[in-house]
């Protein structure tokens, strides 16, 4: 199955996929049994930080080894590459999606940088989906004890995301649009209107990917779908879950020393976070 083509049925009947970030094998193994019982397709994501402490050829080759297990497709993604080495490095060592972040960059430069990675990719597998970034997304996936405001001037302007897709030829175009990344006091507040004038103003094959999923409601999560959402990040709420549930674990079972007998139940605590974000995306039976 190719992503594309997946992302496009899931902007034409308003569902989303769901991407999710891992940083070991006990997540992965989470994400892809959760996808697998509902059977969907799942976006395994990496980020920079994430990619160094598993190794890029380890996840490629265990995303490899859990497909020859699992029927569900399976994309592996350099979340946030914040250079064109970096989401070029990952491509090369087999990752099957490419994200590059530019966003803090001008959009002259964002432009540029973003469309080498396109070319890259594409002169070697035209298949690849390739996802660029503009807007300023605030925060950082992990609870954060304070109130993260969101200025006018982070938000992404849809004349200017137009352009940026036009000139780059990227295939999923991810915007600031009231979206933060991780958990803050406030909760954030979608400008589905946005999505909604991007969702028009870009090309049909391009797809709309909503980061920072963690800590919307999800009134405003479906709505966002509704307007044209059709790829959601969620990271935070996945380490939170893991590591609440290794805790608990450990001090439920002081003498226990034995890794297959500790995890288990954080595995568990997991999936049941995938399972519901799939659901609630809508994103069941699609394979
Ligand atoms: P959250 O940590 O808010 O879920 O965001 C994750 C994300 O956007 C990864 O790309």
């Amino acid at each position: 199955m190719n992503l594309n083509t997946i992302l496009q049925d899931a902007t034409q009947n308003y569902w989303s996929t769901g991407h999710f970030n891992v940083s070991n094998m006990e997540q992965l193994r989470a994400i892809v049994s959760a996808a697998e019982e509902l059977k969907t397709p799942i976006m395994i994501g990496l980020s920079e930080g994430e990619r160094n402490f598993f190794g890029l050829k380890q996840a490629v080759e265990m995303v490899k080894v859990f497909e020859e297990e699992y029927s569900t497709p399976i994309f592996l993604n350099p979340d946030h590459s914040y250079s064109v080495e970096s989401a070029k490095e990952a491509f090369d060592a087999g990752f099957n999606s490419v994200h590059i972040d530019l966003s803090k960059l001008s959009l002259e430069e964002n432009i540029k940088g973003t469309k080498e990675v396109v070319d890259y990719v594409k002169s070697k597998n035209s298949d690849v989906s390739v996802e660029g970034e503009l807007g300023y997304l605030r925060g950082k996936s992990e609870v954060q004890k304070e109130v993260i405001e969101i200025k006018e001037e982070d938000l992404t302007k849809p004349e200017e995301a137009a352009e940026f897709v036009e000139k780059t030829g990227i295939d999923r175009f991810s915007g600031a649009y009231g979206n933060i990344h991780g958990i803050a006091v406030n909760e954030p507040k979608i400008d589905i209107e946005r999505i909604k004038e991007i969702r028009k103003i870009l090309p049909g094959n391009v797809s709309l990917v909503l980061h920072g999923g963690s800590g919307i409601s999800e009134e405003d999560m479906k709505k966002a779908i509704g307007a044209g959402i059709a790829n959601i990040h969620v990271n935070t709420d996945i380490r939170v879950a893991y590591t609440d549930a290794l805790r608990r674990s450990l001090e439920d079972n002081p003498e226990q020393k034995t890794p297959y007998k500790i995890f288990p139940p954080v595995i568990e605590a997991v999936q049941k976070v995938v399972l519901e974000k799939l659901r609630l995306f809508g994103s069941v039976n699609k394979i």
